[in-house]
């Protein structure tokens, strides 16, 4: 492939100094050690033979304005939120497309399905693709369909990243319930989704590809060795409570003991999801298997983590390649869209 001019979009932003995060009622935030995967990204792209230069996405109007004027072969975007705002990731994309830019991963339809979980469980149902039951509350209105008991797990139906949900968030009786969803109302403006809590395995499948989506092999969160009376959830204390046990003794790694049509099962899921929501080119899809063997799916994510120790590129290891093929299948199946 002759050499690309590629633009790896990425964001970063200073968080504002926040009295609230002194007390302990404040949600746990997500801290930056992304071993900058940017940079990951770029290194690989220039290995490629590709020239690769950084844009960062800070928040403010003069980083867009300079995306309209960027001349390149294909934007690497990996930018997942605009000074702050988690929800932002399918209107940069759109921006993307306003301007007609080339980019990698999902447009902007596949990533507002992706991040609407109370959007995305509607279409699943649509498919027949098995979600656990929920109600939505959101400025005052309640949208629900189903029954539901506890424990029941509360959380924003429109942030990533575990931001909103910590072990508090499953709660098994009305009054933990009607305090969850006020403190999520008081610091997110997102609706609340209170959903059937899930026990069983939490399994991730990346997928890959565009007319024919490959599913990468099965990935376990072990949670069995959170601490005693804890609920079973990746939460923030999980994936941001550095220097705890929930963060350290939580490891993800490729699923062991998986009968061969379970695995099938989680992959074929997988490629439902990703198709039903209209992803592109990479995505990772989050499941608990049941103890009965049923699989539940909890959420899609669209342009998943892509750093090298993160769990798509340890899936596509896995599946035979290397961290630089990875980035390769990704660029390839971006520019094919653009031939
Ligand atoms: N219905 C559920 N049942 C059991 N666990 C859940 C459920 N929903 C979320 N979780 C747990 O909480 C974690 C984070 O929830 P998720 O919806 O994936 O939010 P995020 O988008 O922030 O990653 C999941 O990885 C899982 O461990
Ligand atoms: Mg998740």
């Amino acid at each position: 492939m002759s050499k690309l001019n590629v633009v790896v979009l990425y964001d970063r932003w200073d968080e504002p100094a926040d009295e609230s995060a002194a007390t302990d009622k404040a949600p746990i935030t997500r801290t930056l050690d992304k071993k900058e995967v940017e940079d990951e990204v770029a290194e690989t792209l220039g290995k490629l033979g590709h020239e690769a230069t950084l844009h960062v996405l800070d928040g403010s109007v003069k980083s867009l304005h300079a995306i309209a004027r960027l001349e390149c072969d294909l934007m690497f975007n990996l930018a997942e939120s605009f000074g702050g705002n988690d929800t932002a990731d399918y209107c940069i994309a759109g921006y993307l497309e306003l301007l007609d830019k080339r980019f990698t991963g999902s447009g902007s339809h596949g990533l507002l399905f992706g991040q609407d979980k109370a959007a995305a469980k509607k279409i699943l149902e649509f498919h027949g693709v098995h979600t656990p039951v929920f109600a939505r509350s959101f400025r005052g209105r309640l949208d629900f369909s189903h029954d539901l008991e506890f424990p029941v797990i509360v959380k924003p139906a429109r942030e990533d990243g575990s931001i909103g949900i910590e072990f508090s968030s499953v709660v098994t009786s009305i009054r933990e319930l009607m305090e969850r969803i006020d403190w999520l109302h008081a610091n997110f403006d997102s609706p609340v989704l209170i959903e059937e809590f899930v026990e069983g395995r939490e399994m991730y499948v990346g997928v890959l590809g565009n007319e024919h989506p490959e599913a990468l092999p099965v990935i376990e969160l072990d949670l069995s060795k959170l601490p005693e009376g804890t609920p079973r959830i990746a939460g923030a204390e999980v994936k941001w409570g550095k220097g705890t046990r929930a963060y350290r003794d939580t490891k993800s790694a490729i699923a062991e003991g998986l009968p061969d049509e379970t695995a099938a099962l989680l992959q074929q899921t997988a490629i439902a999801v990703y198709q039903a929501l209209e992803l592109r080119d990479y995505a990772r899809i989050d499941m608990r298997l049941r103890p009965d063997g049923r699989v539940a799916v909890i959420e899609a994510n669209p342009n998943p983590w892509l750093a090298s120790k993160a769990e798509f590129a340890m899936a596509a290891r896995k599946a035979g390649r290397n961290y630089t093929q990875l980035i390769e299948a990704i660029l390839d199946l971006a520019l094919a869209r653009y031939a």
